[in-house]
């Protein structure tokens, strides 16, 4: 038996918190509370690399780094305190900080996840939950946006993770890409280039801080009609290697999130995020904790971990 990457065993030894989940998820059903269930964290306030989609690089300041001591006191004070399950890892660049992604994934066994562009050698840290590889086309198209030589390192680096960490090494390697107008005809050959070497892979689409982006895929045929790519083949041999729940798919063909910049039906108290200060970011995990920074545009999100929640009947 595995549910979501866990085993049975794992599942028995973490009843206590899934009774937790369930207590909030019937707080929120029966009497509207709402208290978050995940965590985000920018572990990191630099990246290697300047990718043409990321949302990051447009609210970034110069400042200090955490240390390690300190991101201990935001795991209690925050993400213990409100009893998350999994909390994310990112950045910037996470793997930069690997003491920090050490502290974490000690303080979250099997339930903290790091998302990377896998341009590192990635660590065989036994009690990670998973890595999520950001992978943003086939090699032509992911160099276009994130950097010549960029997909040949992930590659390499995620091939030797898989070869060199025993048989059910590539059971750790997710695969997350996300969807724009310049790799949206890739996303078939991005499965079946990547199935042999990971567990899963989950698709959302780019969400813009400015009207008129040209990244951002608009609503209409094409949009729909990569979607409704991914269902058919979800239906056809990939049922549990794609992992958005056809609700979800459905949901992200479409606006859904808010109105312009102020989110609405997006139920942003789910996930707690802070900054790489510790700062709660506002309204989401890609926004900021400044008030004057630059915002996302909620009528054109495509982000997963927020629609996946609506999906599942939750709302802001
Ligand atoms: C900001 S990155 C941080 C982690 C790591 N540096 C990486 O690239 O995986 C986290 C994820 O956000 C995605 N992302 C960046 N800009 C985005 C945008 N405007 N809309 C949706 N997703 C975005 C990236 O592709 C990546 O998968
Ligand atoms: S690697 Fe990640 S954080 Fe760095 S620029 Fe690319 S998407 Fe942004
Ligand atoms: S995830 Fe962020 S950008 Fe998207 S609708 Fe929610 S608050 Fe807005």
């Amino acid at each position: 038996m595995e549910l979501m990457g866990r085993g049975f065993r794992q599942i028995m030894q973490e009843s206590p918190l899934y009774f937790q989940i369930l207590l909030k998820f019937a707080g929120y059903k029966l009497f509207n509370r709402r208290s978050p269930l995940y965590g985000s964290a920018d572990i990191i306030n630099v990246c290697n690399l300047h990718c043409d989609h990321c949302y990051w690089w447009l609210n970034r300041k110069e400042n200090e780094e955490l240390t390690v001591e300190q991101w201990k006191k935001i795991i209690d004070e925050k993400f213990k305190k409100q009893h998350v399950f999994i909390v994310t890892l990112v950045g910037g660049e996470p793997m930069m900080r690997p003491e920090v992604v050490e502290l974490f994934v000690k303080e979250f066994p099997k339930r903290a996840c790091v998302v990377t562009n896998g341009t590192y050698p990635i660590p065989n840290l036994k009690d990670i939950y998973f890595y999520w590889i950001s992978i943003d086309g086939t090699e032509k198209i992911h160099n276009n946006i994130r950097g010549d030589g960029t997909w040949a390192k992930t590659r390499k680096n995620v091939i030797d993770y898989v070869e060199k960490n025993g048989e059910k090494a590539w059971k750790d390697i997710w695969i997350t890409m996300t969807i724009n107008s310049r790799n949206y005809m890739t996303v078939k050959q991005v499965i079946e280039e990547w199935y042999d070497y990971s567990n899963k892979i989950g698709f959302q689409f780019h969400t813009p801080f400015m009207k008129g982006d040209p990244l951002w895929l608009p609503f209409g045929e094409k949009r729909s009609k990569v979607v409704d790519d991914i269902i058919t083949m979800q239906e056809n041999g990939y049922k549990d290697y794609i992992i958005n729940p056809k609700s979800q798919l459905e949901i992200m063909k479409k606006s859904w999130g808010g109105k312009g910049t102020t989110p609405i039906d997006c139920p942003t108290w789910a996930i707690l995020s802070v900054d790489h200060m510790g700062r709660e970011k506002s309204p989401c995990c890609i926004g900021s904790a400044e008030n004057n920074s630059m915002k996302p545009r909620c009528e054109e999100c495509g982000l997963g971990c927020y629609s996946v929640l609506i999906g599942y009947g939750m709302k802001g």
